[in-house]
C-alpha cells in the first residue's frame, strides 16, 4: 500500500506515522508553513504543497489539485493528520472508503474544527479521539477506533488536546498498520451503513 498523508499543522501525528515505518510516499500540505513539511523532509519523504490561499473559496478546485498531487505518487490510502481544509466530493470518489482521519473527540460528539474547546465548554468529564473513514459530511464517516481521555479539574483546551494527541499518536499508526496488513480498510459490520455523507477536520 502507498500512503499519502494530508497535514496542515505541527505534524506530530505524521511523525508518529513515519516513526511506525508505515509506507508513506508523499506528504501534502495545504499551506507552505507547516511543521509537517519539515518533518517529512527530515524523514526523506516527498512533499507537495497545494496552497489553499491560491484556491479558496473554490474548494472544489482545491480538492482536485490535492487529488492530482496524490495521484502523482500512486497513492492508494489517504491519511488526514490535522488537515484543516474541508475537502469536497472528488477525493471521496477517487479514494472511496480509503480516506482516513483522526479527530480529537469521541465522535459523533463534538464534530468540527473546535472539538476540544467544545468539549471543555460543554462540561463533559470524558472526551477522546476517533479514527474514522472520512466521507463528504465532515466527521461523520464509519468509526474504526476510539479511545477516551479524561477531562480533569483545571484543564485547559491545550492541556486536554495534548493528552488527546498522545493517544492519537499511538492509535492512528496502529489503525494504519492494520489497514496496510489487511490490504484494505475494514469497517466493522455495525458501522458499515453509517454513512450520512463525509470529510475531516
Ligand atoms: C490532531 O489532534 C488532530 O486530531 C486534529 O489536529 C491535530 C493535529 O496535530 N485534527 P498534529 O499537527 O499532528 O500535531
Amino acid at each position: 500500500m502507498r500512503i499519502g498523508v494530508l497535514a496542515s499543522g505541527s505534524g506530530t501525528n505524521l511523525q508518529a506515522i513515519l516513526d511506525a515505518d508505515l509506507p508513506v510516499v508523499v506528504v501534502v500540505a495545504d499551506r507552505r508553513r507547516a511543521g509537517a513539511l519539515d518533518r517529512a523532509e527530515q524523514a526523506g519523504v516527498t512533499t507537495a504543497v497545494v496552497d489553499r490561499s491560491e484556491y479558496l473559496p473554490d474548494r472544489l478546485a482545491f480538492t482536485e489539485a490535492v487529488v492530482d498531487a496524490l495521484g502523482d505518487h500512486d497513492v492508494d490510502l489517504v491519511a488526514m493528520a490535522g488537515f484543516m481544509t474541508i475537502l469536497e466530493k472528488p477525493i471521496f470518489d477517487a479514494f472511496e472508503g480509503r480516506v482516513l482521519n483522526t479527530h480529537p473527540s469521541l465522535l459523533p460528539a463534538f464534530r468540527g474544527a473546535h472539538a476540544v474547546e467544545d468539549a471543555l465548554e460543554a462540561g463533559v468529564r470524558v472526551t477522546g479521539c476517533t479514527i474514522h473513514v472520512a466521507i463528504p459530511e465532515v466527521d461523520a464517516g464509519p468509526i474504526l477506533a476510539q479511545e477516551a481521555v479524561d477531562i480533569r479539574d483545571g484543564d485547559t483546551a491545550e492541556s486536554i488536546h495534548e493528552r488527546i494527541k498522545e493517544v492519537e499518536r499511538r492509535l492512528y499508526p496502529e489503525v494504519l498498520a492494520r489497514v496496510v496488513a489487511d490490504g484494505d480498510v475494514r469497517v466493522g459490520e455495525r458501522n458499515r451503513d453509517r454513512r450520512a455523507g463525509s470529510g475531516g477536520s
